[in-house]
């Protein structure tokens, strides 16, 4: 089996070719990183423009490296959401005219579950297992008990943890999106030097926040002689920041095993995945708490953390295996909750 994933739903336009047998064959990621930089972040209009503008080339190029005419798909997976929908929709009608076209299976993804299922393409991980979810639009902890079955344990209160990445480099000065530029910075830093908070830490559950976390590296950075944000601040305020959003992440994690303990008391592994899980000081934290729980531990390689094709043909695969195919009647959608029974939380308003 082989199948065309297609990823729009953010600033990254991406095709990719996987087979059943875990073989990426082609996996094209065209990030828009300098068309939104002068902005400061991400502009719905500008993205969904570009994707307009790049997908077939993207599509043309991920065919012609795997070397695979439309003729030898077996279907098309698409990011049906959550995500801008702008870009979504770009994504979504040209896989339902391939699919149309060629007479294909066509598969409408969730973003997330195209994440939270990763690992199964990189390693032989078996159901349930227990992942963390962290990128720029979510903070969550979920079990995934099978394709389309997810329990989430907890999600972010207010910020995700990458958003609270970005926000914090950007108040660094480091060109967005910074958490990979904040990670660099950080290894230089001394990560006891800013007492910053530890949101959440210890409190019952496995929710997050990390909206007060970004306000106290504001607060750091106006206590500094005016105008004086030397390298050496920017270093220990990056690694002060990592440091504490690691804590938080781990306490979490933590309280997120006991759940997923009780639910499945033979549940054996510990996934992260998403953008964030793209982060080393993060990964060792996190496999370090795995070992001391007696867990198997599991992340993809970072190019498969951040957003990319292959996890979305990945996830078709699943799917079209288990005969879970769509309508080419599907909406795109911009909200799209992997655990629908989830206790709602009061997002409106909490965004800084
Ligand atoms: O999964 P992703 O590519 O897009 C979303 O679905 O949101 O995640 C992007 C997020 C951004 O916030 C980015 O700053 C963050 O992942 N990120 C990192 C690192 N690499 C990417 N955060 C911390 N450390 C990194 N090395
Ligand atoms: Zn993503």
């Amino acid at each position: 089996m082989k199948i065309l994933g297609i990823e729009t739903s953010c600033d990254e336009t991406a095709a990719a070719v996987v087979t059943e047998a875990r073989e990426i064959l082609a996996d094209v990621v065209r990030s828009q990183t300098a068309d939104h930089a002068p902005y400061g972040g991400i502009v719905p209009e500008i993205a969904a423009r570009a994707h307009i503008e790049m997908l077939d080339g993207i599509i043309s190029e991920a065919m012609a490296v795997a070397d695979t005419e439309f003729a030898d798909l077996d279907g098309v997976a698409v990011t049906g959401g959550p995500g801008l929908i702008g870009g979504v929709i770009v994504g979504v009608m040209t896989a339902k005219a391939i699919a149309a076209a060629r007479r294909l299976p066509f598969l409408a993804i969730n973003h997330l579950e195209a994440h939270a299922l990763t690992p199964r393409l990189t390693d032989p991980v078996s159901f349930p297992y227990l992942v963390l979810l962290i990128s720029g639009g979510h903070c969550q902890l979920l079990v995934v008990e099978g394709v389309g079955k997810y329990q989430r344990l907890g999600t972010t209160l207010d910020d995700a943890v990458g958003e609270a990445f970005d926000k914090s480099a950007k108040l660094l000065g480091l060109a967005f999106p910074g958490g990979a530029a904040l990670e660099t910075a950080a290894a230089r830093g001394d990560p006891a030097r800013f007492k910053l908070p530890r949101p959440m830490k210890g409190r019952k559950g496995c929710d997050f926040s990390f909206s007060g976390l970004k306000t106290a590296v504001r607060h750091a950075v106006e206590a500094l002689p005016a105008g004086e944000l030397a390298a050496r601040d920017v270093d220990d305020l990056a690694a002060s920041f990592q440091q504490a959003a690691s804590d938080v992440l781990v306490d979490r994690t933590r309280h997120g095993i006991e759940a997923y303990r009780k639910l499945h008391p033979d549940g054996k592994t510990l996934v992260v995945a998403g953008g964030v899980a793209a982060n080393t000081h993060l990964r060792t934290a996190l496999a370090g708490l795995a070992e001391a729980e007696g867990l198997q531990f599991v992340a993809p390689p970072p190019r498969l953390c951040t957003d990319n094709g292959a996890m979305v043909a990945w996830a078709g695969i699943e799917r079209l295996t288990l005969g879970l195919t769509d309508g080419l009647d599907f909406a795109p959608r911009p909200r799209w909750p992997l655990d629908p029974d989830a206790p709602k939380r009061a997002f409106a308003g909490a965004k800084a």
